[in-house]
């Protein structure tokens, strides 16, 4: 079979490896070039349940309550299932995961994981550890690397995916292929301030949407609670406070602990808004403290983490440091069975694209490489299985599109900046009726007026638009508080969990 993967990070390549093991003819396309993207900026970890006392039913327990009950057990049994195979996988492949003095794997600690679980690579540099690892082995293989070259649009033929468009220096090109799988990541660059790099443009659910698979969930967009300010942000791994750092207000008080009794150990989403809420309040940016870590210790465990804050002029075993939230991951996207089978023949969605079921309304720290890597090996497998007669469209009911956006008198000005600030503004950490709904006025007269896209940035531009008024979408149908999806007009009579429907193009 001919496979064309999109996207070269630990999902992408791993189905990739997969695939060319089983014996499929395989290409792997990426926007930058291999070993780009998210997965070599991932810092934390690979959650793994092998501690004392712990294993993969607490894995998976921990996944379920920081998903706020609104993942499917059944991948999330999937998912702390495979878990270890695909660790022992990474391990065969070369990832030096980091060891204690007896041998065993060091085990840092996340919020929201009742066990240190976490195992990490080079300290905090275990994404690229990870990313070195699987182009490595990609190399060695027959496997063709198309770098350089963005996915426009995927080929719907006879209701099947039978290949895409592809933007090569300038032109667009189509490639035929017997299955498609996408691992394009997620959207981090609709936000004025995210982890997520440069290529982040959420191309893969915007060509889904386009070619009719069914999207779900993309109201849920976790920020990451600290990320040094600056421009551009930069991430502090939550193995940081893991560790035992701490979060002062101005006065030097753990204003956390007014949120929540795990302090800063709660879920993302409370500390997030915790922080933000601090900082409005006082006017300037709270603090990450490490110092009780010591120099030798910071520096040792956080090898990347400790040279970028000193690049920066910050000496963090002496001084606090100036955090804030960033948009870091999207829980929904491209809906998937437990195969990685979308809603459209013949495409398979894997990684932060993919809407799985794992993460629900929040994902669980350090559950995201596991997750590339578990439903990338599945997808792989399943490329020769028959296409089953109904996927994911079980779960959520079609859409009745009751949202159209108010007509601002005049829209601003467009530019890829105005869009990251207005959807920070309206779509971020807290959102309204009000706001969403004047955000999507504005979207929809800026898609409205934009010409045809011409090179990789309008392309861009174009998906940006489109997840854009797909998330307002999918945020306005939601009237309620759940997770990292936050009403501040939370509707009385509707219920937390109530299915949101599937979106379709608008
Ligand atoms: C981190 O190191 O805090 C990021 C880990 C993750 O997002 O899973």
């Amino acid at each position: 079979m001919n496979v064309v993967v999109v996207g070269s990070g630990i999902a992408g390549l791993t189905a990739a490896l997969h695939a060319h093991e089983a014996g499929h003819t395989v290409t792997v396309v990426t926007k930058g070039r291999l070993g780009g993207g998210c997965t070599p900026l991932a810092q934390g970890g690979v959650a793994g349940s092998y501690g004392p006392g712990d294993g993969p039913a607490a894995h998976a327990a921990d996944t379920v309550t920081a998903g706020a009950g609104l993942s499917d057990p059944t991948a999330v049994d999937v998912l702390v299932t495979d878990g270890s195979a695909r660790i022992a996988e990474l391990l065969a492949r070369g990832v030096p995961f980091d060891r204690t003095s007896d041998g065993g794997f060091a085990r840092g600690r996340e919020a929201a994981h009742t066990h240190a679980r976490i195992l990490h690579a080079g300290g905090d540099a275990t994404g690229a550890a990870i990313s070195a690892a699987l182009g490595a082995a990609v190399r060695r293989t027959p496997i063709i690397v198309r770098e350089q070259t963005m996915l426009l649009d995927i080929a719907v033929r006879g209701g099947r995916a039978r290949g895409l468009t592809v933007l090569v220096a300038g032109t667009a090109i189509d490639l035929s292929a017997d299955a498609v799988i996408l691992a394009t990541g997620g959207a981090g660059q609709l936000y004025a301030h995210t982890t997520n790099p440069a290529e982040a443009t959420g191309d893969g659910v915007a060509a889904a949407l386009r070619a009719g698979a069914a999207i779900a969930d993309l109201e849920f967009v976790q920020f990451h609670p600290t990320v040094l300010t600056g421009d551009p942000v930069f991430l502090l791994s939550e193995a940081i406070r893991g560790e035992g750092a701490v979060l002062r207000d101005r006065s030097g008080r753990r204003f956390v602990f007014d949120s929540h009794p795990d302090g800063e150990l709660a879920p993302r989403d409370v500390v997030a808004r915790a922080i933000a809420r601090q900082a409005a309040a006082q006017g300037t940016p709270v603090h990450l403290d490490a110092t009780a870590l010591g120099a030798d210790r910071l520096a040792r465990r956080f090898p990347t983490i400790d040279r970028v804050t000193r690049d920066r002029g910050y000496d963090w075993s002496r001084e606090p440091l100036p955090v804030m939230p960033a948009a870091h991951y999207l829980m929904g996207g491209v809906v998937t069975d437990h195969d990685g089978r979308t809603t459209v023949p013949g495409l398979y969605a894997v990684g932060e694209v993919a809407r799985t079921g794992v993460h629900g309304a929040n994902r669980l720290a350090s559950n995201s490489l596991l997750e590339g890597a578990v439903f990338g090996a599945r997808a792989a497998a399943a490329l020769d299985e028959p296409w089953p007669d109904a996927v994911g469209a079980a779960s959520t009911p079609p859409r009745d599109g009751q949202e159209n956006g108010g007509s601002p008198a005049t829209p601003p000005p467009f530019s890829r900046h105005a869009l990251q600030r207005l959807v920070w503004d309206e779509v971020g950490l807290r959102r309204s009726g009000r706001g969403l709904q004047r955000a999507l006025g504005i979207v929809r007269a800026w898609a409205a007026g934009m010409p045809p896209a011409l090179d990789v940035r309008a392309h861009e531009d174009r998906n940006l638009l489109l997840l854009a008024d797909a998330t307002i979408r999918a945020a306005s149908a939601r009237p309620v508080s759940v997770g990292a999806h936050h009403r501040d007009d939370p509707s009385s009579s509707a219920s937390h969990a109530a299915p949101v429907p599937i979106l379709e193009t608008a």
